[in-house]
């Protein structure tokens, strides 16, 4: 699969029928009567809300029974939003087959690990490489796309929804035989399979391909390779999916095609940087996440991964929610300016496209109790209120377009290290690679640096400072650009658990961290992780936790040493003079002053300047900027009045600032320089 790699040839501007920026959001016409519908969009019209994505989920309602096509609730509403001049991102109504469909195949049903299969009643209950799922789900895009396909209205295509979102992985037998071409495509004959999957542990020689099956439930560990190329096999079936309606689509009209990804924490399926390439706008779905500790660096993680898939260009925001979502343990409102913050947050990660899920609240199913822009209250709420604000600010803000996130850092970041990382059977199970990308990420987000998020082996040329957190799994040729980077004059810092394994899971032998080993100037034997709740005195006073190991210098110099334990005295912080530049290794977790502190003398020596300190902790920065002018966001995610010293005219309120500026708790500026200074 393709990692995209290539240099980045960025979408400046989304179009999509906008000379500014997109306000938009999903709406479900299905759920309601005509007479709503001619309210809606004139409601529509105040909030400003200029795309409407509909027939998301349609399909029961487009084709009531096997095909018998009735698009006249479709035409109706595409007509009123067009008469409105509000675009439309037609969805290809694919993602929840109807039950006349799972009635007449219920083997299209997914089966989960275990060997039981899913039954109808929720939504995307198909198995990915169902072929009765796909041709009724083509042919429904094929006559939609027949009907829609020149209608001026329409913007954008939107397939299915978020795929894999609920099956991503089927291990039914279709799915196996689908799995086992998959396998012959890429290892062509079952020895190189066998070496790999490195099958000569536990007696696993397969003797044909057709002996192989998905990584079914175990007694014991399953093969963690097999594991791993299952993961690949899925990510791959599910964007063979999404190529198969898109082709279709192309067949019938020339608009772009996208369907809306899932950057986010608690989704690990999708190799998105594999995806990227195929689609005609990067769309993101991102929900706020209270089940982590700091939702807001999430939010900003998520969104410069977006933004990294677009490979700097600009993005588009699919969905996000006004206020609170109905799938969490617990659903937490959003404070009032919040959702103005947190759809600011995304623009000024590069989202020139902003879109909520959804537009007036579901009185039926499991969503009634999700927020929308017209709550179930109305347009008597402080949400609406909120909504119309936000809809003017986002016009205000169409002079973005065009403009670039500012970024000297790029983190590498992977799902298929992910995928790697966080296997079973590893030195700790307390270990988790999101956690350790999201903390070194959070310093980053802290220190008010400017972050590009990409792919293991994308190019790393104009970057001072390259961090590298857990890259558990690292091809050779990607390690190489890691290396050539610093060789070059570059600044890496790569943190413990790196350059472990090839792509095939297996380790690389000779000491840890492997593939890094020269490159740090250091050699590792052995890996020592901590206990529950164990940590360790560091020589700065700090304490290191989760991890630890005896790393000897071979060329590097210690920064920080181990100062008790059996380490005592042994380094745990490094520093190594690679050609030009310098790398940085970090054998255990720090604590949160101990990273940024760190990741601060990082930067300075390589001339990076952290943005955030006038504002102080909690305060976000980015910069955008366009050869005229740089906008500074600042965003106050704390409870307190802050301070900053940023001159220009601040668009939120719309008038200027100078001198010492305080901003109020929650509150969000954006505020326009002129670049054109002496
Ligand atoms: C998304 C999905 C939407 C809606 C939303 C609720 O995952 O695409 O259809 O379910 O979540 O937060």
């Amino acid at each position: 699969m393709d990692t995209n790699t290539l240099p980045a040839p960025a979408t400046t501007a989304l179009g999509l029928g906008t000379t500014g920026l997109v306000f938009g959001c999903d709406y479900n016409p299905e759920q309601w009567t005509p007479e709503v519908w001619a309210e809606d969009v004139a409601l529509m019209r105040e909030a400003g809300v200029n795309l409407v994505a509909i027939n998301v989920f349609g399909w029961s309602h487009v084709e009531p029974r096997p095909g018998e096509y009735d698009f006249s609730g479709l035409d109706t509403v595409i007509e009123l939003l067009h008469q409105a001049g509000i675009g439309v991102n037609l969805g290809t109504g694919t993602a929840s087959p109807p039950p006349w469909l799972t009635t007449l195949h219920p083997e299209m049903l997914p089966m989960v690990a275990d060997g039981t299969r899913r039954f109808p009643g929720g939504r995307q209950g198909f198995c990915p490489s169902s072929p009765v799922y796909r041709s009724h789900a083509l042919a429904l895009v094929r006559a939609t796309a027949e009907r829609y396909g020149q209608h001026p209205a329409v913007r954008l295509w939107h397939v299915s929804n978020e795929l894999g979102c609920h099956n991503a992985y089927c291990f039914c037998d279709v799915s196996a035989d689908a799995f086992r071409d998959w396998l012959r495509a890429r290892y062509a004959d079952v020895d190189s399979l066998n070496a790999a999957w490195g099958t000569a542990f536990w007696s696993q020689r397969y003797s044909a391909f057709d002996e192989v099956l998905p990584p079914r439930a175990t007694l014991s560990f399953v093969n963690p390779a097999q594991t791993l190329d299952f993961d690949r096999f899925s990510s791959d079936q599910l964007l063979d999916h999404h190529r198969a309606e898109a082709e279709v689509i192309r067949q019938h009209s020339a608009l772009p095609v996208t369907t809306n990804f899932m950057v986010a924490a608690h989704i690990t399926a999708l190799d998105y940087w594999s995806w990227a390439d195929d689609m005609d706008v990067i769309a993101n779905d991102h929900y706020l996440d209270h089940r982590l500790d700091r939702p807001e660096v999430e939010l900003a993680f998520a969104a410069d991964t977006t933004r990294g898939l677009a490979r700097g260009g600009a993005w588009m925001l699919m969905e996000h929610s006004t206020g609170a979502v109905n799938w969490q343990p617990r659903n937490l409102a959003k404070a009032p300016g919040q959702m103005l913050r947190n759809t600011v947050g995304h623009i000024a990660r590069g989202a020139d496209a902003v879109c909520f899920f959804q537009w007036r609240a579901s009185v039926q199913g499991t969503e009634k109790f999700h927020s929308a822009l017209l709550p179930h209250a109305g347009r008597d709420s402080r949400t609406w209120d909120e909504v119309v604000a936000l809809g003017s600010l986002v016009e205000r803000l169409g002079e973005l377009r065009g403009s670039r996130v500012v970024a000297d850092v790029a983190v590498v970041f992977g799902w298929e290290v992910q995928w790697a990382a966080d296997l079973e059977a590893h030195p700790t199970g307390d270990l988790r690679y999101l956690e350790q990308v999201h903390a070194l990420y959070g310093a980053l987000w802290d220190l008010g640096v400017g972050v590009d998020v990409v792919a293991p082996g994308a190019p790393l040329d104009g970057y001072a400072v390259v961090v590298v957190p857990e890259l558990y799994l690292v091809r050779d040729e990607h390690a190489a650009v890691i290396d050539r980077f610093v060789a070059a004059g570059g600044t890496a810092l790569v943190t413990f658990f790196s350059g472990i394994v090839d792509e095939r899971d297996a380790v690389r032998t000779g000491g840890y961290p492997g593939a890094f080993r020269h490159l740090l100037g250091v050699h590792v034997d052995e890996f020592m992780p901590l206990p529950v709740g164990g940590t360790l005195a560091l020589s700065d006073g700090s304490r290191g936790s989760l991890w630890s190991e005896p790393v000897a210098l071979r060329g590097a110099e210690a920064v920080t040493t181990y100062a008790e334990g059996p380490l005592d005295g042994m380094p745990a912080v490094t520093r190594n003079t690679h050609g030009g530049g310098t790398a940085w290794y970090v054998s255990t977790v720090l604590e949160d002053d101990a990273r940024r502190a760190l990741l601060r003398r990082v930067l300075d020596g390589a001339g990076v300047r952290a943005g955030a300190a006038p504002a102080g902790d909690g305060v976000e920065v980015v910069r955008r900027r366009d050869d005229d002018h740089e906008w500074v966001f600042l965003l106050n995610h704390t409870d307190r009045t802050v301070h900053h010293d940023e001159s220009g005219h601040e668009l939120v309120g719309d008038h200027p600032v100078a001198g010492r500026t305080a901003l109020a708790p929650g509150g969000t500026h954006i505020i326009r320089q002129d670049r054109k200074r002496s």
